[in-house]
């Protein structure tokens, strides 16, 4: 039987009535105070950081190419706050070598309990009461599913090989063994020996260039919790772009990507001006090869990123945008645990919105805002087809199931929506002094939907009677689908897409489209007909493109009209885009219409045999279930 931790940390939130800022705990009485117990069970790691917990790591790693394994001695200072004999931490798939306490001589008893699943085993070490540090030697293994090591004709380069990490959820524990839970923070130093020629990055403070040694050191100074801590190995340059922007890439992709990200630094500022200040020193990112399986991923001073983005005119750079708005919502005030995660996805796609409001104007975010309420609807639809209503709910029970289960649009989209529909109900003022001072109280600590519930009652909704009543909240987060109080949002931009797609259905391919940018053109897309003629598919492919366009999000959108329309022509590039792109928001969207399609599961298994070694374990985790893969 497994056993979880449970986890209780008492919260001090302070009312005192009419007083509109979160108030400083100091001035507080005792009458006006209330507790609010940050009380959670976390299910997807065997750590009892109550009892005995890690402040600090101290990693020294060797990257090796050959054998695709990274050795390690990690060096952890800890705390036995109730003077257990023993830690527990978190690991999958390593081989643990040797264990150490206060670095004596003498290898240390430990116990590893497997379970076989996703959660991986429980690393059990004795400690005493007076135990500062414990160091484990160790190796990764070819199940180290967070790790992807590529080979040189996998990137942009051809020449040199490329390792990089992806940590969220729980992947950090198959490269370190940790307290993997989002509920634990850490420091942390690294040494990391890569072969000569190449140059790491981690979640911390980066070398600029290459040196002659390999050797390079790191300094993370804000704690995090493991699924921010991040390494990626490659032949990297690195650009800067302002005081605290830069960008980091293979020199085949630099030139492209500095254009690309232009008014990154112009990003951070606006994002200091709208919730306080950026507290992590420099805030960079690195273009990873296409295998990488998300979009962004927000290691703290370094966001990985997919080069899908990078279109060639700057129109795919709201995926920066929160990326960026991650340094808060999410790596500042960090949901407590998986099943809380809109408190970081909703949030954060809220505030990319407001970066991208700032600086391309409220027309260009209403076009967001819509590309997202159609995802959101999709996939409610989704959900109920495959009666998985109550996965609708903002907050999810992910107990005994993979937290990956719990990515899906609706902590993102409703998550986005619930946060505009409280905009729109007490004033954009209000709710920006309130979010300023939510960053701020809760900095560098855990949130949970219920002690979020209470922390926006008493500090903003007890305001005005009226405003719990039209928000519903509860609704939103506890119940399944879309509240009908979800807010309405019009573009102009999409009135003049529609009109076009209404001459396109009477049969117009005389289309007036000048002018138009990425996301009219992905919203058009969206809008055709289910249902195309051979002759429609053809006449529209030769009038815009579409087949050939060289971005990543038209591309995409299209295929899914391309192969239940069994529009030949693009058959080609449709296997070209999925052998060469590992970003599983694209992939698993094409690979399921295949499967729905004439040409069906054959088609669909013979392109994933070739695709599959390119992909990162992420993709592969989703596509062999879909695809029914068995590994040889
Ligand atoms: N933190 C997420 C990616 C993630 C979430 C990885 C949960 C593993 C578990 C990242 O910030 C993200 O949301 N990426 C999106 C970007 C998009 C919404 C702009 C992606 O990859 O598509
Ligand atoms: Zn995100």
């Amino acid at each position: 039987m497994l056993k979880f931790k449970s986890l209780a940390l008492i919260i001090m939130v302070f009312m005192a009535c009419g007083t509109p800022e979160l108030d400083n705990k100091s001035k507080s009485n005792s009458d006006s105070k209330k507790e609010i117990k940050m009380d959670y069970t976390d299910h997807h790691s065997f750590a009892k950081p109550a009892e005995a917990v890690v402040k600090h790591l101290d990693w020294k790693a060797k990257v090796d190419f050959e054998k695709k394994v990274i050795s390690a001695l990690a060096t952890y200072s800890i705390e036995n706050l109730k003077g257990v004999d023993t830690i527990h931490l978190d690991s999958r798939n390593l081989i643990i070598k040797e264990v150490r306490r206060d670095d004596k001589e003498g290898a240390l008893g430990f116990k590893i309990e497997n379970t076989n699943s996703f959660l991986g085993s429980k690393l059990s070490i004795p400690i005493s009461k007076e135990t500062k540090t414990i160091s484990i030697d160790y190796e990764t293994t070819e199940g180290a599913d967070a790790l992807q090591f590529l080979d040189p004709v996998q990137t942009a380069g051809k020449k040199h090989p490329f390792l990089f990490t992806q940590s969220q959820a729980i992947l950090a524990r198959t490269w370190l063994p940790s307290q993997d839970g989002p509920g634990v923070r850490f420091t942390y130093d690294a040494e990391v020996t890569v072969p000569k020629g190449m140059l790491a990055l981690m979640s911390a403070t980066n070398p600029t260039s290459k040196n002659e040694s390999g050797v390079y050191t790191f300094k993370m100074e804000q704690a995090i919790p493991s699924y921010l801590f991040a390494l990626a190995v490659g032949n990297i340059e690195y650009q800067s772009l302002g005081d605290v922007a830069g960008v980091y890439a293979e020199p085949e992709l630099l030139e492209a990507s500095a254009y690309e990200f232009a008014n990154m630094q112009d990003m951070v500022d606006t994002a200091e001006s709208l919730y306080g200040d950026y507290r992590w020193g420099k805030y960079d990112v690195i273009v990873l090869p296409p295998s990488f399986p998300f979009g962004g991923m927000e290691n703290p001073r370094l966001t990985f990123a997919t080069p899908t983005i990078i279109a060639g005119d700057r129109s795919l750079t709201a995926l920066i945008a929160h990326e960026l708005a991650h340094s808060w919502s999410g790596n500042l005030v960090t949901n407590a645990n998986w099943e809380d995660i809109w408190l970081n996805e909703g949030f954060t796609v809220y505030f990319e919105n407001r970066i991208m409001e700032e600086i391309y104007g409220k027309d260009f975010a209403n076009m967001l805002a819509i590309l997202s309420f159609q995802d959101l609807n999709d996939e409610i639809n989704r959900m109920k087809s495959e009666d998985r209503m109550e996965d609708t709910r903002l907050k999810v029970n992910l107990k005994g199931r993979n937290p990956d289960d719990g990515l899906t649009a609706i902590p993102y989209d409703k998550g986005y929506f619930l946060l505009r529909l409280i905009e729109e109900t007490v004033g954009r003022e209000n709710w920006d002094a309130f979010l300023n001072e939510y960053f701020n109280e809760y900095a560098f600590q855990v949130m949970t939907t219920e002690v979020f519930l209470n922390v926006i009652d008493e500090k903003l909704l007890s305001k005005d009677s009226s405003w719990a009543n039209t928000i519903k909240i509860n609704e939103w987060v506890y119940e399944g689908g879309l509240p009908a109080n979800c807010p309405k949002v019009t573009s102009t931009k999409f009135e003049i897409v529609d009109e076009e797609l209404l001459a396109f259905k009477e049969g117009s391919l005389d289309l007036e489209t000048e002018g138009w940018v990425t996301q009219q053109w992905m919203y058009f897309i969206r809008e055709l007909p289910k249902e195309l003629s051979k002759e429609q598919m053809k006449g529209l492919d030769q009038n815009f493109g579409f087949t050939e366009s060289g971005n990543s999000e038209i591309k995409s959108a299209w295929f899914e009209k391309v192969i239940p329309n069994n529009y030949a022509y693009a058959d080609e590039a449709v296997q070209e885009f999925l052998v060469n792109v590992g970003r599983r928001k694209f992939l698993v969207p094409i690979y399921k219409s295949i499967l729905e399609s004439n040409a069906g599961i054959e088609r669909a298994k013979a392109i994933y045999e070739i695709a599959r070694p390119n992909y990162h374990a992420v993709s592969t985790e989703t596509l062999d279930k879909m695809l029914d893969y068995k590994k040889r």
